[in-house]
């Protein structure tokens, strides 16, 4: 079968708790970074950027997290927050994407955020064809106001996604998947 098809038909996810080193190198994940950015973007807004999370600044970005934690859970447990700190040590190479809004402009706000998508998306697949483990998470951190303001987010951006990338330390599970039939229906007029 052609090499794309047959990765489309068979990428799925490697939990991050799943993933080993290593992860892609620099070469690697400017490769990965260039698939990312290459999606479909009406308008040429280039509505997203992207923020590189690798070796210490993932552990750094883990104090940031603790932080955060506390700050909206005051009444937890000190150990729970500590969690947070190895958050983004679990893969090699973390790729958070933003998703950067030009607002009152004739593409809509949708489109904009839907070209966000296509760029996690696109770096999942280049990860997978690259022999990575890779998966697309949001988590509580997507939707803090405290981390929000800790990566200097404007008022128009928002977390799209956070790309783990790695190896897998074994065979992921299938996950059952939709069936055709289900959500694919000749229109009827
Ligand atoms: C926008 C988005 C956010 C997600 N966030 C999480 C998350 O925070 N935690 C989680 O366990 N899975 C999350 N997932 C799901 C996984 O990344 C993944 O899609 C799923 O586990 C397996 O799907 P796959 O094998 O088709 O990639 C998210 C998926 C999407 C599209």
């Amino acid at each position: 079968m052609n090499p794309t098809l047959e990765l489309l038909l068979t990428r799925r996810s490697v939990k991050a708790i799943d993933m080993i080193e290593p992860g892609p190198d620099a070469g690697q994940i400017e490769t990965i970074l260039r698939c990312g950015i290459r999606v479909p973007d009406h308008g040429k807004l280039g509505p997203w950027r992207i923020l590189r999370f690798t070796g210490d600044r993932r552990r750094a970005f883990g104090e940031v997290l603790v932080a955060a934690w506390r700050a909206a859970h005051p009444d937890d447990a000190p150990a729970r927050a500590e969690l947070e700190r190895g958050r983004l040590e679990r893969a090699p190479v973390v790729l958070a994407v933003v998703s950067r809004i030009t607002p009152e402009h004739k593409i809509p706000q949708w489109e904009q955020q839907l070209s966000a998508g296509a760029v996690c998306q696109n770096l999942l697949l280049a990860s997978h064809a690259m022999g990575f483990a890779a998966q697309w998470l949001t988590e509580w951190f997507s939707y803090d106001a405290t981390v929000a303001r800790a990566l200097h987010l404007s008022p128009h951006e928002r977390l799209a996604g956070w790309i783990h990338i790695g190896s897998a330390a074994g065979t992921p599970p299938e996950r059952p998947r939709p069936v055709l039939e289900d959500v694919v229906r000749d229109w009827q007029p």
